[in-house]
């Protein structure tokens, strides 16, 4: 009885055994005819050498193949990832067959074609990265299938059509929706506003118009919002301005207008990067600016913002970038020119663009040669300003861009400026400068 008893346990061990090799088998045969199927569609041209020469023949071995990931119980395909890998052509609707697939990363390559819909079989899919492609066509609308997803990378393709607002309303998990450099159309649609995971979303450079929704200010932990370059309209809803968690919000080149709200400076406690560049805003500086202390880049330029500039913007100590040239901002003799003197607790700055404000009067501040010797570049032309270049140009020894073309400076070029070993570009046409050219 007991041997019986014995050879029976035995013999369902052996059983069961044989089974899970077999069903081991059948997802490995399953995994393993998609991966060859992707290899044989994804390489055309035979430009170089086969970028996949490790995916080859011996049957069970796909683990091991390169950018190929197993995992769990089946050893089945939990990652693809081949960036920079000079694929060529098309990708293969036999990846929805990787049916345990969790990172599918083609970023860098040539694929062009479609985005299959089978990925919308992929629901334990929680990144997809196929930025930088060729990739057309729409927006897999498949892809809403996959409720997992935290992470949609498609920037820098050739896809159309609008973003789906499905999307929002059940990818509710995405961290990073990222459709930049497309050629999106249509408006942003207002159920965005329900991914409230997300941390970063860019749909800069596509061709996107309307208004932009006052839902995505219920995104409470965004970090980085970039709609720059498209066509949208309207004032910037107040909603974004509770947006406190941003570090970056990129806005340049759209057709937005309004005023910067006066308690700007209380909003954004962390902001490194604001860029309103490009719109058609009005009003004034607020002086609170001056409290986004964080600030590394300030994008304000080309709108149409007048008044003084913020006497203490100085406080900025982290600032790299100010841009407020082509605006109609106002300084003279009496007054406005104090921001420059502040500007000297900026030890990091690089550029100061105030070009293109013919309301920039009065005599240049001699105080700008205390600005920062990181100065890169300094541009003054196109305003109004006078009197002479400082003697002491020469302090900022990190200058390679100076231009003063197109303004009422006069008398001598100053000997200092052969101290400017750096400097490559000058501009001094047009202008009432007199003397040798030291
Ligand atoms: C992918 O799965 C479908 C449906 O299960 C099947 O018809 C097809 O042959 C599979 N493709 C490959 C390449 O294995
Ligand atoms: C198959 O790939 C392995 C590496 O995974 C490589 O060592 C071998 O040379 C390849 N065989 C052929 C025929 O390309
Ligand atoms: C995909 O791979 C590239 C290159 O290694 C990497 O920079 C990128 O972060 C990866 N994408 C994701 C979503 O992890
Ligand atoms: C689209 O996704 C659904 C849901 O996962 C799936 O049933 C369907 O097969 C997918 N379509 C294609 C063409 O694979
Ligand atoms: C994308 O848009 C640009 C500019 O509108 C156009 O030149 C280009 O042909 C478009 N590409 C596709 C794939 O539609
Ligand atoms: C998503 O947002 C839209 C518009 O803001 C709203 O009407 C819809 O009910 C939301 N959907 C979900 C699933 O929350
Ligand atoms: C901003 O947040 C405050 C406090 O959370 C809230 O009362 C207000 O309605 C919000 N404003 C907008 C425009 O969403
Ligand atoms: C800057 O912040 C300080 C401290 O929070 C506050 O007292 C001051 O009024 C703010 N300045 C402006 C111009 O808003
Ligand atoms: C520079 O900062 C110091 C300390 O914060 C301050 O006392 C001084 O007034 C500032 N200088 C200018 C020119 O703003
Ligand atoms: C430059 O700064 C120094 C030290 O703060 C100061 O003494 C000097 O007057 C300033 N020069 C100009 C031209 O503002
Ligand atoms: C001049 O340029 C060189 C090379 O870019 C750089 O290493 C050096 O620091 C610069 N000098 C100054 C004073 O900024
Ligand atoms: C140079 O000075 C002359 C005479 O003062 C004036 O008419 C002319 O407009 C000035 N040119 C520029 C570019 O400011």
């Amino acid at each position: 009885m007991a041997r019986c008893s014995s050879l029976s346990v035995l013999l369902l061990l052996t059983v069961s055994t044989s089974m899970s090799v077999s069903t081991f088998m059948a997802t490995h045969v399953g995994d393993e005819a998609a991966l060859l199927a992707f290899k044989a569609a994804a390489i055309s041209g035979g430009y170089r050498d086969d970028p996949l020469a490790s995916w080859n023949g011996s049957t069970g071995r796909y683990c091991s193949w390169e950018g190929v990931r197993c995992g769990g119980r089946d050893q089945q395909v939990v990652a693809l990832s081949l960036p920079s890998h000079g694929l060529t052509g098309v990708l293969s609707s036999a990846v929805g067959n990787l049916s345990s697939l969790r990172t599918l990363n083609l970023s860098f390559n040539r694929f062009s074609g479609d985005i299959p819909a089978s990925l919308g079989r992929l629901h334990g899919l929680h990144a997809l990265d196929l930025s930088h492609n060729a990739f057309s066509g729409q927006f897999p609308i498949n892809l809403t299938s996959c409720i997992n997803l935290k992470a949609i990378h498609l920037r820098f393709n050739q896809l159309q059509g609008c973003v789906p607002s499905e999307i929002g309303d059940k990818l509710t998990g995405l961290r990073v929706l990222s459709l930049e450099n497309n050629n999106f159309t249509g408006v942003i649609p207002e159920s965005l506003g329900n991914l409230t995971a997300l941390r970063a979303l860019s749909l800069a450079f596509n061709h996107l118009h309307g208004n932009i929704p006052s839902s995505l200010g219920d995104i409470t932990g965004i970090q980085y919002l970039a709609l720059s370059f498209n066509s949208l309209s309207g004032e910037l809803p107040f909603s974004l301005y509770n947006l406190s968690s941003l570090q970056e919000l990129q806005l340049q080149k759209n057709m937005l207008h309004g005023r910067i709200p006066a308690d700007v400076g209380s909003r954004f406690p962390s902001m490194r990067t604001l860029g309103f560049s490009g719109n058609q805003l009005t009003g004034s500086i607020p002086d609170s600016v001056s409290n986004l202390t964080t600030l590394q880049h300030l994008g304000l330029d080309d709108n149409r913002l007048s008044g003084h500039v913020p006497r203490t913007l100085g406080r900025l100590h982290a600032l790299r970038h100010l841009d407020i040239n082509s605006n109609m901002l106002e300084a003279d003799d009496r007054g406005g020119w104090e921001f420059i003197n502040s500007l000297s607790n900026c030890s990091q700055l690089q550029r100061l663009f105030l070009y293109d404000n013919a309301a920039f009067r009065g005599e240049l501040p001699s105080s700008i040669v205390n600005l920062s010797t990181t100065l890169q570049s300094l541009c003054l032309d196109g305003t109004g300003i006078s009197g002479s270049i400082p003697s002491d140009i020469g302090n900022l020894v990190g200058l390679q861009l100076l231009n003063v073309e197109h303004t009422s400076i006069s008398g001598v070029i100053p000997e200092s400026i052969g101290n400017l070993g750096n400097l490559t570009d000058l501009y001094l046409s047009n202008t009432n400068l007199s003397g040798q050219i030291p």
